[in-house]
């Protein structure tokens, strides 16, 4: 039986974030999604779940401690589900493609020219939104309770071509970091590319992907550019999910990789 009853989502209104907190309000949790819009990020048909989350306007990056306790000492576990660089440059960037192999070369190409143009401006940088502000609200969610409680953060999974290692460098050392942190569940989804029905771009890439892997196994899987994660997408909604049963299931926590991640997913929704 969980004991959570208040959901945290930070990034709520995201491409993630929103699908985690529709499943939560499906699960009757209480929600509060954190962005800076704070917007449900739906603008002509507001589906009646998102009725139920309260999406507030906040900007974790300016937030002081004093700003920050109150909304994590409220909740009975925290999500962080933030990311601004990589999806907001490379939706663009496949959506001036043809196809799908044509929008991941034209990413490829784009990122690797000039990795630098990741950054938004100098204040925001894969270090400040993937560690420096997670491992901040980690440190807040542990202090702001007696009893330990799960915080659950969105990694990433393997390699993409293009993208600069400092992507992942900083969500690992975001994990480290908040693994260290005491009076804390933590835990880490890995997802590899995620699509979503309601983004059709999305979808056209995870086919574009899953035909390259399939042409990867045809030759023996051993294609240098790409890890088999990424060839294998996942939809947000199995993100969400695994994310509710691993934030549910006292015994979750840790670092959850794709195969885990499909198998909590698969939990929650026979348990649903
Ligand atoms: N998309 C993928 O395929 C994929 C794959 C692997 C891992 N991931 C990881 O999954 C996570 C979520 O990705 P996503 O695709 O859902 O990202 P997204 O669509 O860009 O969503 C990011 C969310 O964070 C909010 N946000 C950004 N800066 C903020 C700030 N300073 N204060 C408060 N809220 C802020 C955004 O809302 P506002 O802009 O209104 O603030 C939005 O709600 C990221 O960590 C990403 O690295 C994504």
């Amino acid at each position: 039986m969980s004991s959570i009853k208040r959901l945290l989502v930070c990034g709520g209104s995201g491409f993630l974030g929103r699908r985690i907190c529709e499943q939560a309000v499906a699960h009757g949790w209480t929600v509060t999604s954190l962005s800076r819009s704070g917007a449900s990020a739906f603008k002509d048909k507001i589906p009646k779940w998102a009725n139920q989350v309260d999406f507030k306007s906040f900007d974790i990056s300016k937030a002081s401690s004093d700003e920050l306790q109150p909304l994590v000492e409220s909740s009975d576990a925290v999500v962080y589900s933030l990311g601004i660089l990589l999806e907001s440059n490379y939706y663009k960037t496949f959506a001036k493609s043809q196809s799908p192999l044509e929008g991941i070369s034209s990413v490829v190409q784009k990122w690797n020219r000039n990795p630098l143009k990741h950054r938004i401006d100098d204040e925001i940088s894969y270090e400040l939104m993937n560690r420096d502000l997670a491992v901040r609200l980690a440190k807040a969610t542990s202090e702001s309770a007696t009893i330990t409680k799960p915080f659950l953060y969105i990694s990433a999974a393997g390699e993409f071509p293009g993208i600069p290692q400092a992507y992942f460098k900083s969500k690992e050392q975001a994990e480290s970091s908040i693994l260290a942190i005491p009076s804390l569940r933590p835990i880490f989804l890995r997802p590899g590319f995620m699509f979503d029905p309601a983004n059709s771009m999305t979808m056209t890439i995870a086919m574009g992907l899953r035909a390259i892997g399939t042409v990867n196994s045809m030759l023996g899987g051993n294609a240098p550019i790409i890890s088999r994660e990424v060839l294998k997408p996942l939809s947000t909604s199995v993100v969400a999910g695994a994310a509710i049963k691993a934030l549910e299931d006292e015994s979750v926590h840790g670092v959850i990789a794709r195969e885990d991640l499909i198998n909590l997913a698969k939990e929650a929704s026979f348990n649903a």
